[in-house]
C-alpha cells in the first residue's frame, strides 16, 4: 500500500525502510505522510515490539528533505512544512513507547540526521555521513535538529556543524556521541537487530517509561525562546527562510548544480 516506503515485520521487529535510492531517500510530501502512517502501525500493532528506520540502497539513509519541493513555498508554507513533518513523524518517532532505531546505512544529511536523530538511537555503517548542511541553501535545520543536534553532541560541536555544513563520518558520529555503534554495510541491520532482540526481553511497560522519562530530560530552556519551545523557535525561523532571496539562491543553485552564491 505504500509507495515510497516499504515496511516488513519479523519476529516482532517492523523493519521501515525509505525506497526512493534515485533521490537519495529525500523525504518528499509522500514519504513523510508514509512514514506517519507506518509509525502509526508501529503504535498500534501489538505484534510490533520494537522498529528500525533505514534507507534503500548503498548509498543514502535520507540525504535530506526533498530540495525540489522547496522553490515555490513562502514562509507560510515553509512553517507548515516544518510543523506537519515534526508532528506527523519526528515527534511521533520520539515519543513512540517502543524502541524505534535508526539504521543508517549512508548519507544521513539534513532531514535525513534529524530522521536518524529523532530515533531513540542509532546505528551507523562505516560509509555513512552525518552533517546538516541546510545554510547552503539559505535555510535552517526545519525537523528538530536545532534540537536534537544540540542535545546530543553539545552546543559547541552542534554549532560548528549547523554553521559550516561540514560532512562528518561514522567514526567521527561515534566520537560525538550521535552514533551509538559502526559496523560494516553488510552487518548493519543484523547488528540493530540483536540488540533489539537484548531489548525485547526487558519489561515492556518498564523500556516504554525509560522512553518517556528520558525524553522529558532533553527539553529545552524556554528562557531564551519567550516561553516558546526551540522546536516551536524553529518551525517559525525555518518558515522565515522562505522569504528570503538567499533561500531562492541556495535552493536554486542546488536544482541547477551549481555552487550558490551568497553575495559574500
Ligand atoms: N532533495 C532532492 N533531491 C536530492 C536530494 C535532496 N535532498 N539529495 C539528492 N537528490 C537527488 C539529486 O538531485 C540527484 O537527482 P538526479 O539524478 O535526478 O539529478 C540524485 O538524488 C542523486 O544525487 P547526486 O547529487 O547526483 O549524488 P552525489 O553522489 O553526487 O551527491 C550528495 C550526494 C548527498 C552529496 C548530494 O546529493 C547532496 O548534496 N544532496 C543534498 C543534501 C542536502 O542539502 N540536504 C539537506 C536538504 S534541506
Amino acid at each position: 500500500m505504500f509507495t515510497a516506503i516499504t515496511t516488513a515485520v519479523e519476529n516482532n521487529i517492523c523493519t521501515i525502510t525509505i525506497n526512493r535510492p534515485d533521490k537519495l531517500n529525500a523525504l518528499n510530501k509522500t514519504v513523510i505522510e508514509e512514514l506517519s502512517a507506518a509509525m502509526d502501525e508501529v503504535y498500534s500493532n501489538a505484534a510490533i515490539k520494537t522498529a528500525i528506520i533505514t534507507g534503500a540502497g548503498p548509498k543514502a539513509f535520507v540525504a535530506g528533505a526533498d530540495i525540489s519541493e522547496f522553490l515555490s513555498l513562502n514562509p507560510e508554507q515553509g512553517t507548515e512544512l516544518a510543523r506537519r513533518g515534526q508532528e506527523m513523524v519526528f515527534n511521533k518517532i520520539e515519543n513512540c513507547p517502543k524502541p524505534v532505531v535508526a539504521a543508517v546505512n549512508g548519507f544521513a544529511l539534513g532531514g535525513g540526521c534529524e530522521l536518524a536523530m529523532a530515533c531513540h538511537f542509532r546505528l551507523a555503517s562505516d560509509n555513512a555521513k552525518f552533517g546538516q548542511p541546510e545554510v547552503n541553501l539559505g535555510l535552517i535545520p526545519g525537523y528538530g535538529g536545532t534540537q536534537r543536534l544540540t542535545q546530543l553532541v553539545g552546543k559547541g560541536k552542534a554549532m560548528e556543524l549547523m554553521m559550516t555544513a561540514n560532512m562528518i563520518d561514522a567514526s567521527e558520529a561515534k566520537a560525538m556521541g550521535l552514533v551509538n555503534h559502526v559496523t560494516s554495510p553488510e552487518n548493519l541491520l543484523e547488528e540493530t537487530k540483536k540488540i533489539l532482540c537484548t531489548i525485547m526481553t526487558k519489561g515492556p511497560n518498564a523500556i516504554s517509561k525509560v522512553i518517556s522519562c528520558v525524553n522529558v530530560a532533553v527539553v529545552s530552556d524556554s528562557a531564551y525562546t519567550n516561553g516558546k519551545s526551540g522546536y516551536e523557535k524553529e518551525i517559525e525561523a525555518f518558515g522565515e527562510c522562505f522569504g528570503t532571496s538567499e533561500m531562492k539562491e541556495g535552493v536554486t543553485a542546488f536544482l541547477e548544480k551549481r555552487k550558490a552564491s551568497f553575495g559574500n
